[in-house]
């Protein structure tokens, strides 16, 4: 069973990086070798060589992605490279206060990847801000239970 995966992150006040950082640990401590990588700068070449990926983005402005995210997504929609060789997880850091946008950000990446043949393994975790809860917290008890799912699919292709 392949034991790596690539954690993208976007992020604007820092907390996605923490949950990342956190997951990373977590995950290590189980000898799955995760990376932390920042959205900055990210071309379609990340995903050149398939496998799995950890999608972890906050919300911002009307519902949209952070700011060090907002270029790879453009070159993600400009490109539309084939990610049929892609299985990614999402995490997804919003606020319920914002209802009409509640965690857009990570809906678009859901969105864009799947349509460039993507495929996502188990469902979406979405941290609501406005309940007080930690999100690093509750994202690493979540990935314990989404990774070997994950890996197991990502293999399977
Ligand atoms: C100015 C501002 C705009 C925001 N807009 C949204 C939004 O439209 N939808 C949403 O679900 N959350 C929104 N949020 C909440 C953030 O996504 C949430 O607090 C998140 O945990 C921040 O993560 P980060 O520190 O990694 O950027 C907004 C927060 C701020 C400060």
């Amino acid at each position: 069973m392949a034991r790596a995966l690539s954690i993208l992150v976007g992020t604007m006040t820092g907390t996605a990086d923490l949950v990342a950082q956190e997951v990373e640990a977590s995950l290590g401590q189980r000898g799955i070798a995760a990376s932390v990588i920042q959205m900055d700068r990210l071309d379609e070449q990340v995903f050149a060589q398939g496998g799995l990926f950890l999608i972890c983005t906050s919300t911002y402005g009307q519902g949209d992605v952070p700011d060090n995210a907002r270029d790879f997504v453009e070159r993600l929609e400009a490109i539309r490279p084939d990610l049929s060789a892609v299985h990614f997880g999402l995490v997804a850091l919003g606020d319920r206060t914002y209802a009409t946008t509640y965690c857009h950000g990570g809906l678009k990446f859901d969105t864009l990847l799947s349509e460039l043949g993507a495929r996502r393994v188990g469902e979406m975790f979405l941290h609501d801000a406005s309940e007080g809860t930690m999100a690093e917290d509750e994202a690493v008890a979540w990935v314990d239970g989404w990774v070997e799912d994950a890996m197991a699919a990502s293999d399977a292709t």
